[in-house]
């Protein structure tokens, strides 16, 4: 093993992997641009406090996850932890604020937390993200879901639930938060240190506590159900609605509060049954582009984990209509040269061998490299004007005229 190791929490992509992680981004890709959204990539830094003011200074996220630094100018940056705010202060820099109506735009890439790594977690992990701008009505909300609901499908994943809950208005946030303080009070004693901070700081995050003895004492805690205005209960039932129609199926849970601090209103989750780890979360923050110096916007989104979503992905088997070329002799690696040039102007993948050892060996590496075909040419071959075709899963050859081989050999792989 060579002196250098990937840094803890970081993950290599191997050549071997990548095949589906092309495919799942191309049907996540695909999907978004069925719901007519635009591709916004932002850089990975960005100033610190732009997470500070948006994830919350209270947060897990930013008080103790981020990967902070200063640059040689003394400037105060950080790694992105997240895709929203990042997104958020792009919307507000550019024009698109300027527009009237809709704006949907998708972001993917490289999100770092400095979280306890383990299975499903990692430090550097990759999300890729939609985020609503200017729609204030229940329908949005719909709508982002449906989109993440119709990837996981279009990927042939089963058994996950969608939980969906309400943190209401800034009104009946603020004021569910001041029952939850108070009902706290009672508790207080028996939560875990991190709760009894929060319990000060930011109540509803109690319910978010990973640990068994908050779990257990915050079971009773009342529900926003009965803290809501008219308007936030309405727009709870028409959202709830517009899933029911298009059949996505969810669970209402009056506990779902999520550990950011930017949302109002819905908020909701992905899991897969019986497993603790979300593939994908969001909702709605209605104040988020005012706090960050924009005009008052409503907003929705969400993001997906790749690397949890990618584990609920059957591997794919490889495509093997790589066509590997073994040439024997100077005349043969000519005509080898000529022929890899035809073949990838038919657009098929080639590799040819330079290096002259035997036959046996040269099929050994088209075999191990996943190669379905080998071309092979030899002196017997060139006096004869034909290539020889060999299928590398079946093991059968057959001999192939020379002139125009490239669009025959294309047509019996097609085949
Ligand atoms: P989040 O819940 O912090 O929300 O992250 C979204 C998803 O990213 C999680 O459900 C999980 O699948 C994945 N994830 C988070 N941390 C890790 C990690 N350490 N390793 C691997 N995967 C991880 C947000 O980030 C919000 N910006 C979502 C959103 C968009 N809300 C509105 N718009």
């Amino acid at each position: 093993m060579g002196q250098y190791k990937k840094v803890r929490g970081m993950h290599d992509i191997m050549p071997e992997e990548i095949e589906k992680w092309h495919f799942v981004e191309k049907i996540i890709s695909e999907t978004v641009n069925l719901f007519n959204y635009s591709e916004l990539r932002t850089p990975v830094i960005e100033e610190q406090a732009l997470f500070e003011r948006s994830v919350g200074m209270e947060t897990d996220i930013v008080s103790k996850e981020m990967y902070t630094f200063q640059d040689k100018k003394g400037r105060k940056l950080a790694l992105r932890p997240e895709g929203t705010a990042s997104t958020v202060r792009a919307y507000i820099e550019s024009t698109l604020s300027s527009l009237d109506g809709i704006t949907r735009l998708y972001y993917y890439g490289p999100m770092f937390r400095y979280d306890r790594p383990q299975k499903g977690r990692y430090r550097q992990f990759y999300q890729f993200g939609v985020e609503l701008f200017g729609g204030a009505s229940p329908f949005y909300d719909g709508e982002v879901i449906e989109i993440l609901n119709t990837i996981i499908s279009n990927l042939g994943i089963k058994d996950v639930y969608f939980d969906v809950n309400t943190l209401g208005c800034k009104d009946c946030k603020s004021r569910y938060t001041e029952i939850i303080k108070e009902y706290v009070l009672s508790i207080r004693d028996r939560l875990c240190e991190d709760c009894k901070v929060r319990s000060e700081k930011s109540p509803l995050r109690i319910m978010d506590c990973k640990n068994p003895v908050c779990g257990k004492l915050t079971e009773n805690i009342p529900s926003i159900q009965g803290v809501l205005c008219q308007e936030c209960a309405d727009y709870f039932t028409t959202l709830l609605g517009y899933l029911q129609k298009k059949g996505i199926e969810y669970n209402v849970r009056s506990n779902l509060v999520r550990g950011l601090d930017y949302y109002t209103k819905t908020v909701f989750e992905v899991f897969l049954k019986e497993d603790k780890n979300a593939i994908a979360a969001g909702g709605r923050y209605d104040l988020l582009v005012k706090e960050l110096g924009g005009k008052e916007t409503p907003a929705v989104g969400f993001a997906i984990g790749m690397e949890r979503l990618l584990e609920l992905v059957e591997k794919k088997a490889p495509v093997r209509s790589k066509v590997y070329i073994i040439s024997m002799g100077e005349q043969a690696k000519q005509l080898g040269l000529k022929i890899s040039g035809e073949l990838r102007k038919e657009k098929i993948p080639v590799e040819m061998d330079y290096d002259e050892k035997s036959l046996k060996t040269s099929l050994k590496r088209a075999d191990r490299g996943g190669f379905g075909w080998s071309v092979i040419l030899g002196e017997r071959e060139i006096e004869k004007g034909v290539i020889v075709l060999k299928n590398m899963v079946t093991g059968t050859q057959q001999e192939v005229q020379r002139d125009n081989c490239a669009q025959t050999i294309k047509n019996i792989i097609e085949r």
